[in-house]
């Protein structure tokens, strides 16, 4: 199905089931730990062996000899493969690092070998006797100092925009702000680790692992194996999350299905957590630097946004400009991108990337702006509001109210109790109020999906969409019950599995809007199946109550299916609405903090997020999302911070003792509104994501409200105690 012109009214407007609050389907199997995780697949018949990973133990260079001629004779030990001997494996397409063979090392902890063992415990001992030379090689590792050295990255990444005459706009503005903001590199730390079991019959594998995007995997798998797509088979059916660290192939795959080759058995292979953060990516560090002129009316004439980060020879800049040429009007404007070659581990998309961290300076500029404009930050952001892109007027934006959101919260939060910074107490506590825009792109995929119809009336879908502990499998279900007018009962979802049709995948916030319009347009076809199997046209059919009816006639679905049963099978494709119309999605965070007189501890006190994402496909899995966001916005405006060691390029905290994620002692009231709207130009859906929107903002909402609090502002993420402590108001 070509989704081309905005959706007119369809079977999903009925919301008997879409947009019910449906609780998630999978739930009982994950709260009773029935869903099966990549390490946790367990065959009685499988003899399965256990490999342990061994990491690089320099930034850069090259691996000179292992020597693993002890730890093959280690009690349990199968075989060790390392690095030297497989030599150069080709890498797949969306690595920017190679995962595994060869002699160079590109990053810290990149693999150099595996050993194999029967049991798990046997692996990791043998692993500590594996003796490794290096000729280790200097690196770049200091972003700040590789400022100088950093260039315009790729122009695919479209790195620079320039519309008016941004200086001459700066120059002559009467008021103006000019200032640097930096924010570390992060670590995914999702709940599962990567993992995977890998089994070959013959010259086909099939790999249990945990991946967002199936196909994805299964393409750079199959070239790192050097093997035909179709010989490889991979499973990934529940994932405890990803957050963009599973969006492509990782070594534990590669691992596993080279030493299950070697010793002709099943092996699992697991990155031990202090493994991860270096072996995998991380979103990479930025400084940015924004400049903002505006009239003392407050509106903003000038506005500028660049922003540096560094990657491996080879990778892509952290696009955090890229809001900022979508977010505010202003006729003069510039932004650009430069990046350096760094060696530490490879950078990559982390959770709403390039916006994330964009907003996180963008939104305490708008703060800091509106302080000397003399405006209420809610105000300033709504006397720039835009409903049209302002690089390109032409463009409107598919639908925008982020007016709304901002007004809603403000109401619903108390905004109207804040106080000027620094005049609020409770006790010790110097308590403050802040408000942040969120903003995230609507990202649109392809996406497909098998639809069946059985002689019971149960209808089966089958993609091979991931749920990454966002409510898929629910949203699914609820999609194909609405189109065929059954009861969600009657809807079983398989997912995660490379033989079904090919789905958008998790990531982007695209999920879910696409995969949902995918299995619609396969229940289009499964509609059209019965009908025509029926004699009807499927356009006078009503589908309801398990029926299918055209006037006064109607018939039991499960008897149209017959003993065979339906097929429908399509997927979405986009036209161009998405060129002629922007297609974002838009909230307002508000944060009320505490922050402690003496030490400078932050409590976050409440949380508000109000959203406007089009439809929302079910309000509680929705919710969640948020929350989730906004909680790991909360780790990135006060803790989360993956440390550098300078002169020997890697990070230090690669464990969650050290890499600090919001505990629930963090974490405080939170509340969700999603504003009542659908955006026919999104899909036939008309959703759209929210996995990302709730972390954009959040984090300088955080900030912003420790400003009001204080009076202290911090331009230099995390905010922790250090940065607070010197500067807090004398005691008396
Ligand atoms: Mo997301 S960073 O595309 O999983």
């Amino acid at each position: 199905m070509q989704f081309d012109k905005p959706a007119t009214t369809n079977p999903i407007d009925q919301l008997k089931v879409v947009g019910k609050p449906i609780h998630r389907i999978d739930g009982e199997l994950k709260t009773t730990g029935r869903a099966t995780y990549a390490y946790e697949w367990h065959d009685p018949d499988m003899q399965y062996a256990y490999g342990y990973p061994v990491g690089a133990a320099i930034a850069k260079g090259q691996v000179i000899s292992i020597d693993s001629s002890v730890a093959k004779q280690a009690h349990g030990v199968l075989d060790v493969l390392t690095t030297l001997d497989l030599g150069d494996l080709k890498k797949g397409k969306m690595n920017t690092a190679r995962l595994f063979g060869g002699k160079q090392v590109q990053h810290y902890h990149q693999a150099i070998a595996v050993v194999v063992a029967e049991t798990f415990e046997q692996a990791r001992a043998a692993a500590t006797l594996i003796k490794v030379e290096y000729a280790p090689e200097q690196g770049a590792f200091d972003l700040r100092s590789e400022l100088d050295n950093a260039t315009m990255p790729d122009p695919s990444t479209e790195p620079e925009s320039s519309t008016g005459d941004f200086h001459a706009a700066f120059v002559v503005a009467p008021v103006t702000l000019d200032a640097e903001y930096s924010t570390p590199d992060q670590s995914h730390s999702m709940m599962e680790p990567h993992a995977s079991i890998a089994a070959w019959k013959g010259e086909e594998v099939t790999v249990w692992t945990s991946s967002q995007m199936i196909d994805w995997w299964r393409s750079d798998l199959a070239i790192t194996l050097g093997i035909d797509k179709e010989k490889v088979h991979l499973m990934s059916p529940f994932i405890g999350g990803g957050f963009g660290g599973k969006l492509f192939l990782r070594v534990d795959a590669v691992l596993a299905a080279l030493a299950a080759k070697t010793v002709g058995r099943p092996v699992k292979v697991a990155l031990p957590r202090p493994m991860m953060p270096n072996n995998t990516t991380h979103r990479p560090a930025t400084i940015q630097r924004i400049r903002i002129g505006a009239e003392q009316d407050g509106k903003i004439t000038a506005v500028a946004h660049e922003s540096w980060s560094g990657d491996l020879p080879g990778g892509g800049p952290e696009t955090a400009v890229m809001q900022t040429r979508l977010l505010y009007s202003g006729d003069n404007r510039m932004t650009a991108m430069k990046l350096a070659t760094l060696d530490l581990p490879e950078g990559n998309a982390m959770r709403a990337p390039g916006e994330a961290p964009g907003l996180m300076a963008l939104e305490i500029a708008m703060d800091e702006m509106a302080e000397k404009l003399g405006l209420d930050p809610i105000e300033f952001r709504i006397i720039n509001d835009t409903q049209v892109d302002p690089e390109h007027p032409e463009r409107p934006f598919s639908y925008r109210d982020l007016i709304g959101c901002l007004r809603l919260g403000a109401e619903r939060f108390g905004w109207d109790k804040r106080a000027r910074p620094a005049t609020r107490r409770e006790g010790s506590w110097m308590i403050g109020m802040g408000v942040a825009t969120a903003f995230r792109n609507n990202l649109v995929m392809t996406s497909g999906a098998r639809v069946t119809l059985d002689q019971e009336g149960i209808i089966t879908v089958e993609t091979d969409m991931t749920d990454i502990g966002t409510g898929s499998y629910t949203i699914i279900a609820q999609t194909a019950a609405e189109m065929m007018g059954v009861d969600i009962e009657k809807v079983a979802v398989q997912l995660g599995d490379s033989r079904f049709p090919v789905s958008a995948g998790s990531g982007g916030q695209f999920g879910a809007n696409s995969a949902t319009s995918g299995v619609y347009a396969a229940c289009v076809k499964l509609r059209d199946a019965v009908a025509s199997k029926l004699g009807f046209n499927s356009a006078d059919a009503i589908f309801e109550n398990g029926q299918v009816r055209v006037g006064n006639r109607s018939f039991p679905l499960s008897e149209a299916a017959g003993a065979e049963g339906l097929v429908g099978e399509d997927k979405i494709e986009w036209g161009k609405l998405a060129e002629t119309h922007q297609q974002s999605t838009f909230g307002g965070h508000f944060v009320e903090v505490a922050v402690d007189v003496y030490t400078g501890e932050t409590r976050i006190r409440r949380m508000l997020a109000v959203c406007a994402a089009g439809r929302v496909l079910n309000p509680i899995t929705a919710r969640s999302q948020v929350i989730g966001a906004m909680t790991m916005g909360a780790g990135a405006a006060l803790s989360e911070e993956l440390a550098v060691d300078m002169r020997r390029g890697f990070f230090v905290n690669h464990d969650l003792a050290g890499y600090e994620v919001p505990v629930h002692a963090d974490i405080p009231h939170q509340d969700v509104i999603f504003l009542d709207e659908t955006d026919p130009y999104s899909s036939p859906m008309k959703a759209k994501g929210v996995g990302e929107l709730g972390l954009c903002g959040v984090s300088a909402a955080i900030a912003n409200a420790v400003y009001n609090a204080t009076g202290i502002r911090v331009r230099d993420y995390p905010i922790t105690l250090d940065k607070l402590i010197g500067r807090l108001p004398e005691v008396v």
